[in-house]
């Protein structure tokens, strides 16, 4: 796989010549893993330039704002696709035929209940608990109804628990809503759409024949696709390394919702609809437009820039048209807070500040003022994300699992503790 080599020159004046391998897209990577025999280890603490594993699922490229599910384009999935395509794609690698995605369908549908033992978990959370928290639990815990299909080593096993995770997710989720607020469990609809359902499992009341509005469910679909997958970040990264030591995909899972739970990673949206809260009104924006402009000021408005996409977030233009739809739909005009979310939004991409450092909305911007219009509680933001980056963790974990030579993550450390000493007895301290 490697044509070329990188030639590496230690003080003591050995040198190594280090596998340089061209990728499908993205930059040429260097195979550093012989220099522990030449006694010497990498350091690269929040893997700004480290690869940590080869994948064939997602690609991005920040600076030209592209991100590939299995080479298609995200814009094309979340306008012309749905989600359950969206899975089928990251799981298998294609899209499926009608039949196929006929079939896969109907695999998911049979696994969308979940045992009636686990909805009696619930009522030892408190009625307040953050879901995150609940979520953490109740996913982990299905590792306990499961003990027949647990060989990681099967690859039947391995796929029956995919589908049973992307199933049941959003029933945990929805029922995470419902004893918050004390209503009764809705179980799933296997005649409905994936969005659809879910909707329906938060909202629908047994006094009331009420369906989904069907733009609702299309922006619940969009923002499920565009949170599927996004390569190597943290709570990936996480699966992919509880998964490395043989660990059941369910208890997996539940360790990438740990990290999602994390203000830095999947919490921005709450984080938004926060801010906008507080601004309150569009007489307010001003205020705060300078807040944002000064150094001296910690405050930054949340929504807006993003660490990888440099130009544009490929989602957000999805997410945005999406969220005006709903915001019509819903006719939302009068509300304070959406008003102040689409004064800030016009005036922001004119701000000579936001322009110059290329600041625009991102996607959480959108997707928290659509959750919001919705009716979701901002603290079912993040368990929104996790249902919908489930599959990708799936495939994630899946695709780990199945390489010929793979092996428990281990990193290595830059140890700066004390050397060796002699130990003192406590009389002497
Ligand atoms: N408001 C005001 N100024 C900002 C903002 C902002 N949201 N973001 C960046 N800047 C300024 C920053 O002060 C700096 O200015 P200067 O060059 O004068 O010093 C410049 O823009 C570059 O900022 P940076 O800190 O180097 O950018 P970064 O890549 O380190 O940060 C970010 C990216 C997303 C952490 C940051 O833009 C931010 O804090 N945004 C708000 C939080 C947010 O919306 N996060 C969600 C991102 S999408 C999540 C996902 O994809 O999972």
């Amino acid at each position: 796989m490697a044509e070329e080599t990188a030639k590496l020159e230690f003080p003591n004046g050995n040198s190594v010549d280090l596998p340089i391998y061209s990728p499908s897209e993205g930059l040429d990577v260097i195979d550093v893993r012989t220099l522990g025999k030449q006694g010497f280890f990498t350091y690269d603490p929040g893997f700004m330039a480290t690869a940590s594993c080869e994948s064939k699922i997602t690609y991005i490229d920040g600076d030209k704002g592209i991100l590939l599910y299995r080479g298609y384009i995200i814009d094309e999935l979340a306008n012309h696709s749905d989600y359950i395509e969206v899975c089928y794609l990251l799981l298998n690698g294609e899209l499926p035929t009608r039949k196929e995605k006929q079939e896969f369908c109907d695999l998911i549908n049979e696994h969308t209940m979940v045992h009636e033992q686990l909805s009696t978990f619930f009522n030892g959370f408190r009625r307040d608990a953050h879901p995150m928290a609940i979520m953490v639990g109740v996913v982990g815990a299905l590792s306990a109804f499961y003990h027949d299909s647990l060989d990681i080593s099967n690859p039947e096993h391995r796929t029956i628990s995919a589908f049973r995770l992307i199933a049941k997710v959003p029933t945990l989720a929805a029922m995470c809503y419902r004893y918050y607020h004390g209503h009764p469990f809705v179980y799933p609809r296997n005649e409905m759409s994936y969005a659809e359902n879910f909707l329906n499992m938060m909202f629908s009341m047994p006094s009331s024949d009420d369906k989904p509005n069907p733009v609702l469910v299309r922006a619940m679909d969009k923002i499920f696709i565009l949170h599927a997958d996004h390569e190597q970040n943290a709570s990936t990264s996480t699966v992919r390394l509880a998964g490395s030591s043989g660990a059941n995909p369910f208890a997996c899972i539940a360790s990438g919702i740990a990290s999602l739970w994390g203000p830095a990673h999947g919490g921005a949206n709450e984080a938004c609809l926060n801010m906008l809260e507080e601004i309150g009104e569009v007489s307010q924006i001003p205020k705060y437009l300078e807040k944002a402009r000064n150094k001296d000021d910690p405050f930054r408005l949340m929504g807006f820039g993003h660490r990888v996409y440099k130009n544009f977030d490929p989602r957000a233009t999805v997410m945005r048209d999406a969220c005006h739809e709903v915001l019509d739909t819903l006719n939302c005009s009068d509300d304070p807070v959406f008003q102040v979310a689409l004064e800030l939004e016009k005036i922001a991409l004119e701000d000579e500040y936001f322009i110059q450092r290329k600041l625009y909305p991102n996607v959480d911007f959108y997707s928290g003022i659509i959750l919001s219009a919705i009716g979701i509680p901002k603290n079912m933001f993040t368990v929104i994300f996790a249902l919908a980056r489930t599959v990708g963790w799936v495939s994630q974990w899946s695709e780990m699992i199945a390489e010929k030579n793979q092996r428990i993550g281990r990193p290595r450390q830059l140890y700066t503790g004390k050397s060796k000493r002699a130990f003192i007895d406590i009389d002497k301290r």
